[in-house]
This record gives C-alpha cells, sequence and structure tokens, in this order.
C-alpha cells in the first residue's frame, strides 16, 4: 500500500512555478514590471509545462529538479529542467528591500576569504556575466573542495551539472534585460546589485 501511495505521488508530480516573494512592479525601476510579467509570466512558465510535458514517462519522472539538472543528458529534458532551476534561484534571490547592501556572516566570511574582498568579489562577478557570450547565466557557487567559485554555464546549464552547489546567478539572457537596457547588458548586471537579497543567498550555502 505504501509502495502504491509513494508511485501515485510520483506519478502526479509536477513541476511548479516559484511564488514571488514580492509584486511584479517592486523591483523597479531595476527590473521593470513588464520584464517580470514576460520573464516570470511567460518564459519561466514556458519552461515548467515543456518540462512537465517532456518528463512522464522518461526514467526522469518523479526526479527532483537538481538531480535532472546533474544527470540528463543534453537535449530538451535538460536544457528545461536546467532553465526551471535557474530561474527558481535567479527570481527567489531578489529583494525590493535590502536588509544589506552586502552578504553578512559566513557568506561574508567565505566571499572575503575566497576573492580577497566583497569589491573584488562583485569585479569578478561582473566580468563573468559581461564577458559570457551569447546566452547564459553567471553563477557563484560553492564548489566540491567548500570554496567559493565563479562559473559562466552556457545556456540552461547550472553549477550542479559539476557537482556544486549553486548560491547567486544572474541571467544574462536578453529576455532579463533587453525591454529595460536594450543591449546594454553591463548596465543592467550593475544595478542587478542593488536588489539582492543577502540573507536569501546564504541560506543556500
Ligand atoms: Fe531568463
Amino acid at each position: 500500500m505504501k509502495t502504491l501511495l509513494m508511485s501515485l505521488i510520483l506519478i502526479n508530480m509536477t513541476y511548479e512555478m516559484p511564488k514571488l516573494p514580492y509584486a511584479h512592479d517592486a523591483l523597479e525601476p531595476v527590473i521593470s514590471k513588464e520584464t517580470i510579467d514576460y520573464h516570470y509570466g511567460k518564459h519561466l512558465q514556458t519552461y515548467v509545462n515543456n518540462l512537465n510535458n517532456l518528463v512522464p514517462g522518461t526514467e526522469f519522472e518523479g526526479k527532483p529538479l537538481e538531480v535532472i539538472v546533474a544527470t540528463a543528458p543534453d537535449g530538451a529534458i535538460f536544457n528545461n529542467a536546467g532553465q526551471v532551476l535557474n530561474h527558481t534561484l535567479y527570481f527567489l534571490q531578489f529583494t525590493p528591500k535590502q536588509s544589506s547592501k552586502e552578504p553578512k556572516g559566513k557568506l561574508a566570511e567565505a566571499i572575503k576569504r575566497d576573492f580577497g574582498s566583497f569589491e573584488n568579489f562583485k569585479k569578478e562577478f561582473d566580468a563573468a556575466a559581461v564577458g559570457l557570450f551569447g546566452s547564459g547565466w553567471a553563477w557563484l557557487s560553492v564548489g566540491k573542495d567548500g570554496k567559493l567559485v565563479i562559473t559562466k554555464e552556457p545556456n540552461g546549464s547550472n553549477p550542479v551539472r559539476h557537482g556544486y552547489k549553486p548560491l547567486l546567478g544572474f541571467d544574462v539572457w536578453e529576455h532579463a534585460y533587453y525591454l529595460d537596457y536594450q543591449n546594454r547588458r553591463a548596465d543592467h548586471i550593475n544595478r542587478l546589485w542593488e536588489i539582492i537579497d543577502w540573507d536569501v543567498v546564504e541560506k543556500r550555502m
């Protein structure tokens, strides 16, 4: 009976949209309501719908998102699972009311240990995000050795693909900024620091 119940739960398991802890216009002027409407409401919703259509009947049915992203071969399931994971982490890391402009506690200590200073970390992260060719993501993660690492992930990939624990991600697909900043990716990235919820990022460590 227990096994049957478990399998019913897995059969009915679907991947869901993250619930935003802020209103669509709350991140203005850094990210406009229109961008959230499209980026969250259309792009992310499409990735979630695609994943829920692709996974049933495959070996990935019922598996956690992180497991799919870490293990699926390149292709549609990996691409859509990666983008659901990426955007879930992305949208939940923002706040209209920063409690602090810089990380605190163990995250602040780790950044100082591995990058020298918060300013130097931001400089290296900005360079990764601005310099990424084409569409993709810049991520701060905890690496396998416990040190913080910045990576550039192409398209829909995520640091879990390398066995890392993702903490903070900047989306540099044009759909993330084109309505508000057109081609000025660096301007968009510079402003994102104003809405990072460092408490959320630290809790991911
Ligand atoms: Fe995106």
